[in-house]
């Protein structure tokens, strides 16, 4: 068990950090709740670090945030100490097992879960702060279409929409999309299958979804959205173990399925939208 209730000595601070020009800011999303954004953010993030990246993971769930659970973190300040200036910014900014530096919010503030000019101003100010200093920042939000949601993903530069084959999780995802595409002008959205039945289903819900995206939804007049489909993870039973056991999969099982997936994933973002480190 991980106790950082006093910031550890090696927690970064990130003034002293050398300044990254080119961070990127990716917003792990979804439209229905559970499909496994935060397990893919924690995870992600440990499969680009060890590529050699510095990442931080902001949990942007700010009502009901639990990253912190499934990286056994126990941290005595959060994201909400720093909103309200009970402590600094440096001293939220904590490592986490796997190479990745982590933001953790804390669960249950209702007064976050809307999107005050305050919590709007300290998030950005956050964000100001923070991305320089990282090659990728991963925004772990919570589920759909609110305020706070959408807030956090349009400080986003690419959206890693997470969905699972199922119709209730697709329906969602699309209307999150339409929702992105109308009022962040999104061009690009990068999907994530999780949970998929069996290999290349993935490409298979692309396709069908960028079907009903192209007759439905339009980002401007004759432009449509782009769905990239960015890789498929399969269901696990490692995955569910890991959680149990409050263990990060990719340290505790490597080589099973789900984490194989997602060290593919991250070279797919490598490849694709990340400058090498
Ligand atoms: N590939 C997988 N294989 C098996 N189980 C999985 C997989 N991905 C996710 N799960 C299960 O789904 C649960 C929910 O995952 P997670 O908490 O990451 O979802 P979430 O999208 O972050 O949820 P929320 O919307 O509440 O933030 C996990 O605890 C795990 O049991
Ligand atoms: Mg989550």
């Amino acid at each position: 068990m991980n106790d950082v209730a006093s910031p550890p000595p090696t927690a970064p601070v990130t003034d002293a950090l050398p300044l990254k020009p080119r961070g990127k800011v990716l917003a792990v999303t979804s439209g229905k709740g559970g499909v496994g954004k935060t397990f893919v953010s924690a995870n992600l993030a440990a499969a680009l670090a060890k590529r050699g990246y510095k990442v931080l993971v902001l949990d942007a769930d700010l009502g009901l945030a639990n990253l912190d659970v499934v990286l056994n973190l126990y941290p005595k300040i959060t994201l909400h100490d720093v909103f309200t200036g009970k402590a600094k910014l440096e001293d939220a900014v904590l490592p986490a097992p796997g190479g990745f530096s982590v933001l953790l919010a804390g669960s249950g503030m209702v007064e976050y879960s809307r999107l005050t000019p305050e919590v709007r101003g300290e998030f950005l100010r956050i964000m100001e702060s923070l991305v320089p200093h990282y090659d990728v920042v991963l925004l772990d939000t919570g589920a759909g279409i609110s305020d706070v949601v959408l807030f956090a993903v349009s400080l986003a530069s690419e959206v890693l929409m997470v969905a699972t084959p199922e119709p209730t999780s697709l329906t969602d995802a699309y209307a999150t999309i339409k929702v992105l595409v109308g009022q962040q002008q999104r061009q690009t959205v990068r999907l994530i299958v999780n949970q998929s039945a069996r290999p290349g289903s993935g490409a298979a819900i692309t396709k069908q979804l960028q079907q009903v995206l192209d007759r439905f939804v339009v980002s401007e007049p004759g432009r449509g959205v782009k769905l990239v489909h960015q890789g498929d993870i399969p269901t696990d039973p490692e995955v569910r173990q890991a959680i149990m056991r409050r263990q990060l999969l990719m340290q505790a099982v490597p080589t099973c399925p789900a984490a194989q997936a997602i060290q593919h994933i991250a070279g797919t973002l490598q490849q694709d939208v990340i400058p090498r480190p």
